[in-house]
């Protein structure tokens, strides 16, 4: 899906989808933030798609695995910074009022990338600057689940996919989900993949003990997360001093 399809990510999943996760993020960094919150770093910044209405606000610096998913990150984001790099290892030597690590969060599998992730957070962050994670699951709020989507493009490319996401062997630290996705462009024969996603599934214990291992302050917020049903959200904040 990050290589081979990454051209087609925008069919898979649009941007317009993504306008209340970014209202989301907007509305808990004026909650809990210091008052002057210009600068955000994403993590695993995928399609751009989240970005495509947080640069309304923030001035992005948008970071991902793959090079491919950049690209195509540019094609609707030219305006924000794009740089290559790994959740786990990245250092870029400066620091942002906000960090935010949206799904490509769920593809750590282990705590101890899950916590060298969050290591890249609070090295990244100004003090008293702001940290967002929302993965797809908690082991509180996993589910078994079916979806199916897709879109037509405006340049004659079609997507169609089936999302099948299965139980977790019990007791694992992680869970699988396979797609199924037809995609044609104009004139060509319809292609048809199976993608894999291993994923990672903690208590919600786990996740604030490790936020708060690499130095990080988890604060309570007001703001209504409109997935929350769907999906997990930390906020914390690096210390003032
Ligand atoms: C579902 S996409 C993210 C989409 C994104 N939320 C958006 O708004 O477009 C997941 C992304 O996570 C990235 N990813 C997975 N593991 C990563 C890692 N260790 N470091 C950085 N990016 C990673 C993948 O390359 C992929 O682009």
């Amino acid at each position: 899906m990050y290589t081979d399809l990454a051209p087609w990510f925008h069919l898979l999943t649009h941007p317009s989808d993504y306008a209340d996760e970014a209202a989301f993020v907007s509305r808990v960094v004026d909650d809990v933030g210091d008052g002057s919150s210009g600068t955000l770093l994403e993590l695993g910044s995928g399609g751009g798609n989240n970005a495509s209405h947080l640069k309304a606000r923030f001035e992005c610096t948008l970071t991902d695995l793959s090079g491919h998913m950049l690209a195509l990150s540019r094609t609707l984001n030219p305006e924000c910074e794009h740089l290559e790099g790994d959740m786990r290892t990245l250092r870029l030597g400066r620091t942002f009022d906000v960090v935010f690590i949206h799904d490509a969060i769920s593809y750590l599998t282990t705590q101890g990338d899950l916590r060298a992730a969050l290591e890249t957070a609070f090295v990244h962050l100004r003090p008293a600057g702001v940290v967002i994670l929302t993965p797809d699951a908690t082991t509180e709020i996993f589910k078994p689940t079916t979806d199916h989507g897709g879109h037509d493009g405006e340049d004659g490319r079609s997507l169609r996919y089936l999302e099948w996401t299965h139980a977790p062997e019990p007791g694992a630290s992680t869970y699988v989900t396979d797609y199924a996705i037809l995609a044609r462009g104009p004139g060509d024969e319809l292609r048809i993949v199976h993608d894999r996603h291993t994923l990672g599934l903690f208590p919600r214990a786990t996740w604030e003990r490790l936020i708060a291992d690499v130095g990080l302050e988890l604060v309570d917020t007001t703001v209504e997360n409109p997935y929350e049903l769907e999906q997990a959200a930390f906020v914390a904040r690096r210390p003032a001093t």
